[in-house]
This record gives C-alpha cells, structure tokens and sequence, in this order.
C-alpha cells in the first residue's frame, strides 16, 4: 500500500463493535456489520479503523476481559468473519488495528484457570498471587482502578491475587519470561493474519514494582484510587525494556503500528512511552480530554505535548473514546452546540499528529442519557451510576426509525436521541452538514502534505482564538480557532490562497484572506502554496 506512512499521516476511526453495525438481529453489533458499512468509512475518507476488543470474553468488561486472545467471540461472529472484515477492509484501503489487553485476562481465561489450581498449579507464577499479610488482609494498600482493594481473596489456595481491575480481569505477572513469550505469540498471530497494529490497553500498568510496596498517599488523601500515589503499581520503570522487545517484534513486520493507552495524567511521562523511536509508534495523549472548551486551554496543551516529545516522535489528537462523555455533550451549549462540534472537527483534523475519531462523532452523536435499571458497564456498579460509561457507547444511527438502522433486534443499549444533524442518511443528503463537513476536512487534509505531515507553529491571535499554522515544502496551512460564545476578528493570510473552508454551515469557500471576522465558535483553514507546494495525489 506504498511508501506513505499511513500511522502518521492517515486518520483513525474507533469502533465499538457492540454499537456500529448489528448484521445478525441480535441487537449487538457485530463484525459483519462492520463490513457492510465499510462503505460509510470509505466514502468519509478514514485510513484505517480500530476495533475495541472482539475476542472470547464473559464480557464483565465488555471485552477488555479476554478468554482468549486467538480467536473472535461467537456474539461478533468468527474468525472467518474477521478474516472478510480484514480483506475487505484492505481492498478499500483501510487498515485494521486491533486492541491488545496485555496486563490483565479474564478471570475464565484457561491461563487463570490453571494457576488458581494450586499453589503449585504450573500457571501459578503467570499471575500475582501473595500470600495475607499477617492479620490477613491484602498483601499491600493498592486499589482498583474501579474501586476497592486490588486483591482478591482466593479461599481454595489461601493466597490473594492482583486485579488492577474488576475481580474478574486478574493481572497477569510479566515478570514471568512465560507470560511475556505467550502474549508475543498472540501478537504474532495476528500479525501473520495481517492485521496492522494494536492499540495496547493500559499499557504503563504491566510493569509494577517487584517487591509490591505500598503506595503513599496522595497529597490530600483519601479513599480509593485518587487517593494514591501510584508510583507503584503503575509505570514502573521497567515497563520500557517490555515495550522494546514489542517494539522490536512489531517491526519485523513492514508497516505495522502500536498505539498505546498511557493512562498517565503527566504529559512527561506519557512522552517517555516513545523511547527513542524503539518503543510505542505513538502514545494517546489524553489532555484534551481534560480540557475546558477554551482557546487557551488547548493552545497550552498542544505546546506542552510538542515540547516534551522526543526527536522524531508523532504526536496524535483525541477528543473522544468509549471511557469518556462524547466531547460535543462536553462542548454542548444552548446555541453553539453544532458550530462547537464543526469547530472541534477543524481541530482533531488539522493539528499536527494522528487524529484518532470516535465513531458517531463524525455526526455529532451527544452522550446518551441511560436510565439506572439499563446501565451495563461495571463502573456503575462497582463506583458510582455517574461514572457509567453506556452513554458514550450507544448504537450508531444510521437511519430514523426503531432500531435506527444499528439492528432489526432490540438494541442492547437504548439508541436514544439523534443528534441535533439527524442520523447517518439524512447528514449523507445534506451537503452543510457535520458529516460532510468532516468528509471535506479528511479529503483537504489527504490533498495538503503540510496538514497531514507538516510542522507546528502557534500563531498570535486574539484572546479565544487558537491559531496555528502548518508548513511543509512550500506549502503553509493556517488555522484560526474562535473557541468564544461572541464574533472574533483575526488577520489571515494574504498570499496565494489554494484552498480552504470554514466550519460555518453553507459558508462559501475559501473564505477570503485579510481581516476576517470569525462568527462565535467558528474556524477557518486555508491553505497557501506556492508552485512548488502543489497538493498530493491522494
Ligand atoms: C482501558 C479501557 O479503555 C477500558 O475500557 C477498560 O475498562 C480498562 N482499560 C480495563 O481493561
């Protein structure tokens, strides 16, 4: 598929299987629901697409909970069926990643099984299993991610083990030379398959400290995981020696990519996960999930993630993802809700770095409000209802209508309101819409090197607007951002303008240079070039 480098420069889409596209009538998606609207990815103009886990799983996690790391669960259908998703998603174009859980499996997984068999079982050191302390209680002070001590009891072999987790996901020991060589053949398994990259669950958790210290306090304190510094449990630094030797072995395959979860709140640190150039492809930069809709905001985030990258490393762009509220319900606002959607796709698509989309967002899918007695995910249960996290992974709404085109089945989870543009075939009709507006910022970003490869500059702008240009060869894109509730002036350029567009619904393109008044939550791209910077064939 050529010289290009798609993990780079090309544009990622994430699917939640459960909710894109249900082909069976069982009313949870499923991968050949997936294939049969590869139509949708293409036509929107996406390089590749990341699947949320699809293997084996009792489903306590929705997936992030594997039985069995070589296979397709029988709910999306078979291997068969992912190995006709991946063909034809490669006869498109697209690339296919998969979403690797190496810290911790199932509670069912036979590994687990096996080493919960006896002290002596031959899997027992594949896990972490200590013994009480001495008035009984867990070996040490960590806590779950979702809640409540990190170690389970087991009555039959009187030792606890550790889940960083639920109960039912224990985390496996890669200190273990037999867990690190079993979980690299899963890797290659479905190298040999041609899948193209993984995105890494949690991955700055599989290396803890050896010697299970407690954790100190938190400045503050407190109950539960904030309460803690994890300077223990959590990116120790032996996980980089891990991360080489899966570095090493992803690039004896041509062309293939890691993208790992550093669920770190330090930037510095998530840097680090790109050693140098021998480790992560790319670590997901969670900042912006933080970040108030403010033009300061994003500029500071964005000059801190390019500063503390090492030489050479990528960056990406993440609004969105299944563990957090859809960005435009945490951007909506009583007018600008959609003019703040349209804004934040310039944004995810024109800064420097891999935009990761979430799907549903290229419609301005909100979170769904779900009702108690309907929640699903386990956060609800064992944290609290309001961190459920069913609202930003309702069906996709294809069309109006029961089962909104997702599935002839009862939904698994509510499909709910459409968003405010309506669902996937009337945004297809209407040529203002978000949709669309997201199909003409892939397609100008695939035309123009300096906005899918070129460098970053932030440009002086007006207080609430963020501005920024992209250069590559002799070509210059600038961005200008009005994150305000109110109209912005700002100066574009002059010269030699080749194309652009604004997010402004039915706005005439490209929007001329000069002074510019930008309409509250607008945003300009243009793009200038000289004869030497003429646009690439796609
Ligand atoms: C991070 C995943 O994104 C999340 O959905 C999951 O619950 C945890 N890891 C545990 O695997």
């Amino acid at each position: 598929m050529g010289a290009w480098c798609w993990w780079k420069h090309g544009v990622v889409y994430q699917i939640y299987p459960r909710s894109f596209m249900d082909a069976s009538g069982d009313g949870v998606g499923d991968l050949e629901g997936i294939r049969r609207r590869l139509g949708h990815l293409s036509w929107l103009g996406v390089d590749a697409i990341w699947l949320s886990p699809c293997f084996p799983s009792p489903m306590a996690d929705f997936g992030y909970d594997v039985s069995d790391y070589c296979d397709i669960d029988p709910l999306f259908g078979s291997l068969e069926d992912f190995d006709r998703l991946l063909r034809d998603a490669h006869a498109r174009g697209i690339r296919v990643i998969l979403d690797w859980v190496p810290n911790h499996t199932s509670d069912r997984h036979p590994w687990f099984l096996e080493s919960r068999g006896g002290r002596d079982a031959p899997r027992r050191s594949w896990y972490v299993w200590r013994d009480p302390r001495p008035d009984g209680g867990p070996p040490n002070n960590w806590v779950s991610v979702f809640g409540g001590s990190a170690w389970e009891w087991d009555e039959a072999t009187g030792q606890y083990y550790l889940h960083s987790f639920l109960r039912e996901q224990p985390d496996l020991d890669w200190r273990c030379p037999e867990v690190e060589a079993a979980m690299h053949d899963v890797l290659r398994f479905w190298l040999d398959r041609g899948v193209d990259g993984f995105r890494i669950d949690v991955v700055h958790r599989i290396a803890k400290d050896p010697e299970l210290r407690d954790n100190p306090p938190a400045p503050g304190g407190g109950p539960g995981y904030g309460g803690q510094l994890h300077i223990h449990d959590e990116n120790h630094p032996d996980v980089h020696a891990l991360l080489r030797r899966i570095r090493k072995l992803i690039d004896a395959y041509p062309e293939r990519m890691t993208v790992g979860e550093v669920y770190i709140m330090d930037p510095a640190e998530v840097a680090r996960y790109y050693g140098r150039g021998d480790e992560l492809h790319l670590a997901f930069n969670f900042s912006f999930l933080r970040s108030p809709f403010e033009a300061a905001a994003f500029r500071r985030e964005v000059e801190r993630f390019e500063a503390l990258l090492p030489e050479g490393a990528w960056p990406d762009v993440v609004l969105s993802n299944h563990d957090v509220p859809r960005h435009a319900s945490r951007y909506d606002h009583p007018e600008l809700g959609e003019p703040r959607a349209r804004l934040a796709a310039a944004l995810l698509l024109t800064l420097r770095g891999t935009p990761f989309l979430y799907y549903g967002e290229e419609i301005g899918m909100r979170n769904q409000a779900i009702a108690e007695d309907r929640m699903q995910d386990p956060l609800a249960r064992t944290l609290h209802p309001a961190l459920c996290r069913d609202g930003e992974r309702t069906p996709m709404p294809w069309t109006s209508g029961p089962g909104a085109g997702f599935t002839t089945g009862d939904p698994w989870l509510p499909v709910g309101e459409p968003p405010p543009g309506g669902p996937v075939d009337r945004q297809r009709r209407d040529p203002t819409s978000l949709l669309h507006l997201y199909r003409r910022l892939l397609a100008l970003r695939r035309r123009w090197p300096c906005l899918h490869a070129g460098s970053y500059r932030t440009l002086e702008a007006p207080e609430g607007v963020f501005a920024y240009e992209r250069r590559a060869g002799g070509q210059r894109a600038v961005v200008a951002l009005n994150f305000l509730d109110v109209p912005a002036e700002v100066e574009l350029p002059v010269g030699s303008i080749a194309e652009g567009l604004s997010t402004r619904p039915g706005c005439p393109d490209p929007p001329a240079g000069g002074h510019h008044r930008l309409d509250a939550a607008e945003g300009v791209v243009l793009v200038e070039a000289t004869a030497r910077g003429a646009p690439s064939a796609p």
